[in-house]
């Protein structure tokens, strides 16, 4: 099969998405996958790339990027077409005829559907989520509103858009405080923490919305879970695979105040993860259960990381991440080959399914 992996973008985790691209080229499958490595810059210029999986290595001195090397990939003309085009120094030439495209993009302009949009319109088959489970998962006020219609314990929030913080600052604080402290600031539409602040005290919060607005026009003030943090990746397949949960995947707090982008990416101390979380029996088949049933609400296909918090209560949900964080190290594939499924093996068989 012939595959597009399409990383970089817009958003604010441009980097991610490339160091996502490095571990994905570095265990492809080359024997069965012959790979186009098409890199979207931060202004959104589709350029092939390298494929050489170390220049896209997580280095946190040195976060990889798409840079534009002047070259400029086209998709199909219509529908009808399957054939990309790149234009470089030395002219114009066909890569060939697409069978799958590998959209490995974080945030927006890539998680959020608009990439899955236009390649619906150009008519290539993706892998992953399709247009409303990706803008979904992308909008926390969305989803938190979906899984709480579906049933599903999320913590209480108050959504505040820009304009109407500005025009009346009193009324949102106040509703803000009937969450309690502490709370997290965060912007609707955003990923791997950024523009996330934990707020202990109401006279910050004026500065964490800012920290917010900066990412997105709409944010969240959210109620923190008291409780332990757990993540578990869901695979859904093909006709005989249906909806599998992965076993638990723990993140341990100790020295910092979350886990943040610093603790995620920049190799900060403070922060622990550990696969496979130690969960009993029971405790596993509910968060399984959860975790199946928040999948099922946004409509999500293909893959997903759920979020939750263990607290007293039982399990709430965090978020769901459309397009997760994928570098080897990265808790979707860790609580897969926790679970019996090897990096390699689950990068073809989202492939595989993507193309089906
Ligand atoms: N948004 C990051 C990449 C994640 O969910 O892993
Ligand atoms: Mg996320």
């Amino acid at each position: 099969l012939r595959v597009v992996l399409l990383f970089g973008g817009r958003s604010s985790e441009h980097s991610i998405s490339c160091a996502t691209a490095g571990g994905v080229l570095g265990a492809i499958d080359r024997d069965r996958f012959e790979v186009i490595p098409v890199g979207i810059t931060r202004d959104g210029a589709y350029v092939l790339e390298s494929d050489d999986p170390d220049r896209f290595a997580l280095d946190p001195q040195h976060l990889p990027e798409v840079v534009d090397n002047g070259s400029r990939v086209r998709w199909p003309e219509s529908a009808a077409s399957r054939a990309l085009t790149v234009t470089d120094a030395s002219g114009e030439r066909s890569l060939g005829d697409v069978d799958v495209v590998f959209p490995i993009l974080h945030g927006r302009f890539g998680e959020d559907g608009t990439i899955q949009g236009l390649l619906e319109l150009v008519g290539l088959p993706y892998v992953g989520n399709g247009v409303l489970a990706s803008a979904m998962g992308m909008d926390k006020h969305v989803t938190k509103t979906v899984l709480e219609g579906a049933g599903i314990a999320v913590a209480p929030w108050v959504t505040v858009t820009r304009e109407s913080w500005e025009h009346d600052r009193e009324l949102w604080e106040r509703r803000g405080r009937g969450l309690g402290l502490p709370v997290f600031v965060k912007p609707a539409r955003a990923g791997s923490s950024m523009g996330v602040t934990k707020v202990a005290d109401w006279a910050e919060l004026d500065a964490a919305l800012d920290v917010a607005f900066a990412e997105d026009r709409t944010a969240l003030i959210e109620s923190a879970i008291h409780g332990r943090e757990i993540e578990c990746a869901v695979l859904e397949g093909r006709a005989d695979a249906p909806v599998r949960v992965s076993v638990a995947g723990e993140v341990i707090v100790t020295g910092r105040e979350f886990y943040d982008f610093e603790a995620k990416y920049l190799d900060a101390p403070g922060v622990e993860l550990i696969c496979p979380a130690d969960l009993g029996d029971g405790e596993l088949f509910e968060l399984q259960r959860v975790a199946r049933h928040a999948f099922e609400a946004i409509g999500a296909e293909g893959l997903a990381r759920v979020d939750v918090f263990l607290g007293e209560e039982g399990f709430v949900v965090n978020e769901i991440n459309t397009m997760p964080g994928f570098t080897p190290i990265s808790m979707f594939p860790t609580c897969w080959l926790n679970s019996g499924l090897s990096y390699p093996e689950l990068i073809t068989e989202l492939i595989e399914v993507g193309h089906a």
